[in-house]
């Protein structure tokens, strides 16, 4: 990548209004880098957006649905010409605290299509733009409940298993081109996400969790800037861990 381009970068940030990726959105653009929010309600992106202080523009899609993502990646390149960096942070839990046999089914396949389908589907679309620049950074957020799985969040955990896998593969397919493909999987990080969900379902997770904490809003964005950074370079297919010592590999 010239360095120029590298100066000013532009990022897709989906959920970029959540707890996640609005602390990423911030970062990225301390750091320059024009940011995208996108999130399935356009007043709470534009909210996100005017917020970050720099160069940053609101998009407004359900990344369930491939036309309204498309419609959103076309406005960003319109305006700035060029997508660097794709992280898909929209993300919902779905019913918690449920054994597999009480799982209602149509709120499986929403936990999938939100957390898994619309990493393929955003991939899609910025893929072609970032093979012709021959350079860019996907990162989907997985969570340690792919990893571990965790028991009454079946939906959760399946949907983020797939996504490490949909890591693995797309690091494999666009090695040798410029784009890395990565995943980060954190342990609990209190967030909107938190709010719905049963007081014991949260406890359960955080007591799993060796340095006997939470993480922050700050550590996933310091985390996540560096693997979307030119800097990380000779890493794809990879799952990096934030997860306070409960996953060591
Ligand atoms: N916070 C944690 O403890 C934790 C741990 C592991 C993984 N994660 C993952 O991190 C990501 C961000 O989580 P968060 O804690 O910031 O949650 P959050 O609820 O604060 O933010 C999620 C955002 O995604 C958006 N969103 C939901 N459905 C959408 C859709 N269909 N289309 C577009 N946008 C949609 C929401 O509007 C929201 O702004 C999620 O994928 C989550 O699964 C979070």
């Amino acid at each position: 990548m010239n360095p120029e381009a590298a100066s000013k970068q532009v990022a897709i940030i989906t959920g970029g209004a959540g707890g996640l990726g609005r602390a990423l959105c911030a970062h990225l653009v301390k750091a320059g880098i024009r940011v995208a929010v996108l999130d399935l309600d356009l007043a709470k992106a534009q909210a996100a957006a005017a917020s970050l202080g720099g160069e940053a523009m609101a998009v407004a899609a359900d990344v369930t649905e491939r036309a309204p993502c498309a419609a959103a990646v076309q406005a960003v390149q319109a305006r700035w010409g060029r997508i660097d960096i794709l992280v898909n942070a929209a993300g919902i839990t779905g019913k918690t605290n449920l054994k597999s046999h009480e799982v209602d089914l149509a709120d499986f396949d929403r936990v999938i299509a939100v957390n898994l389908r619309s990493c393929l589907v955003m991939s899609q679309l910025v893929l072609p733009v970032m093979l012709a620049q021959r350079y860019g950074r996907i990162l989907h957020v997985a969570s340690i409940a792919g990893k571990e799985g965790n028991a009454g969040m079946v939906a959760y955990s399946a949907s983020k298993a797939g996504v490490i896998g949909l890591t693995k593969s797309q690091g494999k397919e666009y090695a040798g081109t410029g784009i890395t493909v990565n995943a980060v999987a954190p342990a609990v990080i209190l967030t909107e996400m938190h709010d719905t969900m049963p007081q014991a379902q949260i406890d359960y997770m955080t007591s799993r969790i060796p340095m006997a904490r939470c993480g922050t809003r700050q550590e996933f964005a310091d985390l996540a800037a560096f693997i979307v950074s030119p800097a990380c370079s000779f890493t794809t297919g990879f799952t990096f861990d934030l997860s306070g010592g409960r996953a060591t590999y």
